[in-house]
């Protein structure tokens, strides 16, 4: 039998819930996590399994609905997060859609920031209306755009902040205030800005998401989602939408991602001060036009930044002087820094976002955004920081 491994019952720091919460240990007393690779369960009598499926008995029954390992995953996740229950998932998408589907019905409303990762945007503005939930699109800055979008049916606000890839900072608090004086919960994709860095729960939002392929494996090896929240709302629509639709999260995924949560503070804080240092060297650069970092004195919404974040990401994007040409000579001549779409690894990673996350916008959509054809995304790793400033500094030599 599995047993919880045992902790104090007083408050633990981050630090050391990120590494012991959640734990569930066999009779073999392990040490590290253990990946329970099965898909059922066995009952010791047709009268247990009936008490399972009645719920009076409460083990597991199938992987699609639990598993020991997504569990602890799970239960570690919502302790860092401060959040009463989380839900893991196949994938961030998984996450963000079973997020908005498990509650909005057909004839029901969303509002939503227009700055929202590409496939975030189809769930909103493509998926939602084959179902009968219409939407509206507001510049997730202006929070008179977020009130005068409310109509008497809205039951979802949706935004991400930092944003993919222009790094604006949402007022996380004020938006959640609007949504709740109208009936609608806030739902945040937090990856940008990771759990360590950001609690939306602690300002006001009612659900979190977040792709866990980026920062919280971290390493770049597997897919995974989250979705927290209150135990009503978790384990009511949210565990009936995934346990029917199935998007679960692999065993041995989460195992990844269980150990990844025990470094993940150690990295995203090394990435986030590598991220802040590169952001000083662009900025002051003359083949660049702008370097966009949240907690750069320079970045348009710095002090709310400041405010609801810890760090300022581990994210830069920046405009090099000229246009595609320029940005793709930079990025084929970075040698450390490797080109990709994926963000949030410890290796550092370079993006041509016009080209492909936001490729699916039209140039007028991406322009109203500010991603234009010169812009690059950077998701910096871990590496030494002297290394990258010279990798960068060599490639922008040879624009
Ligand atoms: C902001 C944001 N939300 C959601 C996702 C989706 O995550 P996944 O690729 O794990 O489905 C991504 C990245 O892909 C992302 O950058």
């Amino acid at each position: 039998m599995s047993k919880k491994a045992p902790l104090p019952a007083r408050k633990l720091k981050p630090a050391t819930v990120a590494v012991h919460e959640g734990a569930l240990r066999s009779q073999f007393n392990e040490t590290a996590e253990s990946i329970f690779l099965t898909q059922g369960y066995i009952y010791d009598s047709m009268e247990q399994a009936e008490a399972r499926f009645n719920n009076t008995d409460p083990g597991f029954q199938y992987s699609r609905f639990s598993n020991p390992t997504v569990t602890m995953f799970e239960n570690r996740m919502a302790a860092l997060e401060g959040a009463e229950a989380a839900r893991a998932t196949a994938t961030g998408m998984a996450a963000v859609t079973a997020a908005i589907l498990s509650f909005v019905n057909a004839g029901e409303h969303i509002v939503a920031a227009k700055a929202l990762f590409g496939s975030c945007r189809y769930i909103i503005e493509d998926l939602a209306p084959r179902f009968g939930i219409t939407s509206t699109l507001v510049d997730g800055s202006d929070l008179d755009q977020w009130q005068e979008a409310v109509r008497p049916n809205t039951k979802a606000f949706f935004l991400e902040t930092p944003t993919n890839p222009t790094l604006d900072i949402y007022d996380i608090s004020a938006v959640a205030e609007i949504a709740h004086a109208a009936g609608a919960k806030l739902i945040i994709d937090n990856v940008f800005a990771t759990p360590v860095f950001q609690k939306p729960l602690a300002l006001g939002a009612d659900v979190v998401c977040y792709s866990a392929t980026k920062h919280i494996d971290g390493q770049g090896r597997t897919l995974g989602g989250i979705v927290l929240g209150t135990e009503e709302f978790v384990t009511g629509p949210l565990q009936m939408f995934l346990r029917q639709t199935g998007p679960s999260l692999s065993p041995f995924n989460a195992w990844v991602m269980l150990k990844g949560l025990e470094t993940l503070a150690l990295r995203v804080e090394k990435a986030a001060a590598n991220a802040a240092k590169i952001a000083d060297f662009l900025a002051d650069h003359p083949k660049v036009t702008r370097a966009i970092y949240p907690f750069r004195p320079d970045h348009p919404h710095v002090a709310l930044a400041r405010k609801q974040m810890t760090a300022g990401s581990t994210l830069v994007t920046f405009d090099v002087r000229g246009g595609k040409a320029e940005a793709f000579r930079f990025g084929g001549a970075l040698e450390i820094v490797k080109i990709t779409n994926n963000l949030g690894d410890a290796k550092s990673l370079i993006t041509h976002p016009a080209t492909t996350t936001h490729q699916r916008l039209t140039p007028e959509a991406r322009a109203e955004l500010g991603i234009g054809d010169s812009m690059l995304r950077l998701s910096v790793g871990i590496e030494d920081a002297d290394d990258l400033i010279e990798d960068i500094s060599i490639a922008l030599d040879a624009i």
